[in-house]
């Protein structure tokens, strides 16, 4: 017998039965963007293994230990571990930074990391991100946390804690890395082999470290705010500000560095504890050197992105409600073979009026039928058989209560079936409102 192949640890199928969670959420943070004035942008699964290199950062653990890099014939490419390096090269590639600033866009992508598989965290995961450019006010920075609220908000999430910092400029964070050294010399030999190369390197790296060891270490480490510039304080200060006035709640965390090595100045997570360790849905922040460093002109940037996979999660936990994926309007019943062409005319015509209607192709008995029927939550079914074809009338079963309703087989059959199935509709939202107004 043939063995079974199995689907690559960490990752995950999502069946018809799920995917209505996905097409809600998708619906809500595209529809949320769309009003915040951004537009899609859509961009390839792998890139060149030197944009990562370049943008994510040669010291981070994305790099160093995440990839997935393939070889095809003599080039080498990277699986995108995340949506924002691709996304600016997009926006440089195709010119889009010399058109009107600020440039806004939004993605649904897979990515790709080789992390530890454990509850919300995967090794092909989804993300809804969003990168805005031209922009260097916090005023910005505002926009598009309030943005990430709002669809966390509109997902009907709860306990959703916002948590800012700031991790400076290149001037207060040569200043802050100094500090960071004379802390960590001491410990050297204590830290896991990686950290002890980002020591020399880029030691804020050591913060994000995930060995409970070079954790413990960290635990007192100076922190950033203590080095801001006045510039990069006053941009911290005014964000908050405007946070306020939005009336969005924070909590300011010097200890989120991130873990990719482009941030500068605002970061920012968005963390549930209903969802178990790994609790961030979404992460972003400033990341105004990027577009220079590859190749484009200077130009401020900014973004977010939020997991898809622990988003639902934490809708699930939190009994959010799911947008119902639509029935099927009609089922046909066809007896006989030339009852298949009939339920074929039929369902053409209706699927044209934009219902969902579906016949048996398997060549089934009625009770087989019926059971489907029923399985596919088919709102009404018809019966044809040699009678209904000789008198060219056949009934109409609402599923839900049983009427009939005698229904004539002829031109005149999709304007009939059109009053009913509103008339029921209306009935079954009329009932919804009703259970919602007790
Ligand atoms: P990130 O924090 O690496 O940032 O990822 C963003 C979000 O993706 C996380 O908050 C988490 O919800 C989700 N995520 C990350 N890794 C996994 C995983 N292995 N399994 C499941 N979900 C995961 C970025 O990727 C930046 N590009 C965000 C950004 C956009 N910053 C500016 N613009």
């Amino acid at each position: 017998m043939a063995i079974k192949i199995t689907r690559p640890q960490g990752t995950e199928d999502i069946t018809p039965k799920q995917i209505y969670k996905w097409h809600t959420v998708e619906g809500i943070a595209r529809e949320t963007a769309e009003n915040f004035g951004f537009h899609e942008i859509r961009i390839p699964t792998f890139e060149s293994t030197d944009l990562f290199l370049r943008s994510v950062g040669e010291t981070t653990d994305v790099v160093q230990k995440e990839m997935y890099t393939v070889k095809a014939k003599e080039t080498e490419f990277t699986l995108r571990p995340e949506g924002t390096a691709g996304t600016i090269r997009s926006m440089i590639q195709n010119g889009m930074l010399n058109d009107a600033l600020p440039q806004k866009v939004y993605y649904i992508l897979s990515c790709f990391r080789h992390e530890r598989p454990q509850a919300g965290r995967l090794r092909e995961f989804h993300q809804f991100g969003v990168e805005m450019a031209g922009s260097q006010s916090p005023s910005s920075d505002a926009e598009i946390i309030s943005l990430a609220k709002t669809i966390l908000d509109r997902a009907g999430l709860q306990n959703i804690i916002l948590h800012i910092n700031s991790i400076g400029c290149p001037a207060c964070r040569a200043k802050y890395h100094s500090a960071l050294k004379a802390y960590f010399e001491p410990h050297k030999s204590e830290l896991c082999d990686t950290c002890q190369t980002r020591l020399e390197k880029n030691p804020m790296r050591i913060l994000d470290c995930k060995s409970p060891i070079c954790a413990e270490i960290a635990k007192d480490a100076p922190i950033i705010l203590d080095y801001l510039c006045d510039e990069c304080k006053s941009h911290f200060e005014k964000l908050q500000e405007y946070l306020r006035a939005l009336h969005i709640t924070f909590s300011i965390d010097p200890k989120i560095v991130r873990g990719l090595d482009y941030y500068t100045k605002t970061v920012f997570e968005f963390v549930t504890t209903d969802i178990g360790a790994q609790g961030t849905v979404c992460g972003g922040g400033r990341y105004d050197g990027l577009i220079e460093q590859m190749g484009g002109k200077p130009t401020p940037a900014l973004g977010f992105a939020m997991g898809l996979e622990r988003l639902i999660l934490t809708m699930e936990n939190q009994k959010c409600n799911f947008k119902e994926p639509k029935n099927c309007d009609l089922y046909i019943a066809p007896m006989d073979e030339s009852a298949v062409i009939t339920a074929m005319q039929l369902g053409q015509k209706l699927r044209e009026s934009g219902y969902q209607v579906e016949y048996d192709v398997m060549k089934r008995g009625l009770k087989a039928q019926m059971k489907y029927a029923n399985k596919i939550n088919a709102s009404f079914v018809i019966v044809l058989g040699e009678n209904e074809l000789q008198s060219q009338k056949a009934n109409l079963k609402n599923m839900q209560t049983g009427e009939q309703t005698e229904i004539t087989l002829d031109e005149t059959f999709e304007e009939k079936f059109d009053d009913i199935a509103v008339q029921y509709m209306f009935h079954d939202v009329m009932k919804d409102f009703e259970k919602e107004c007790q």
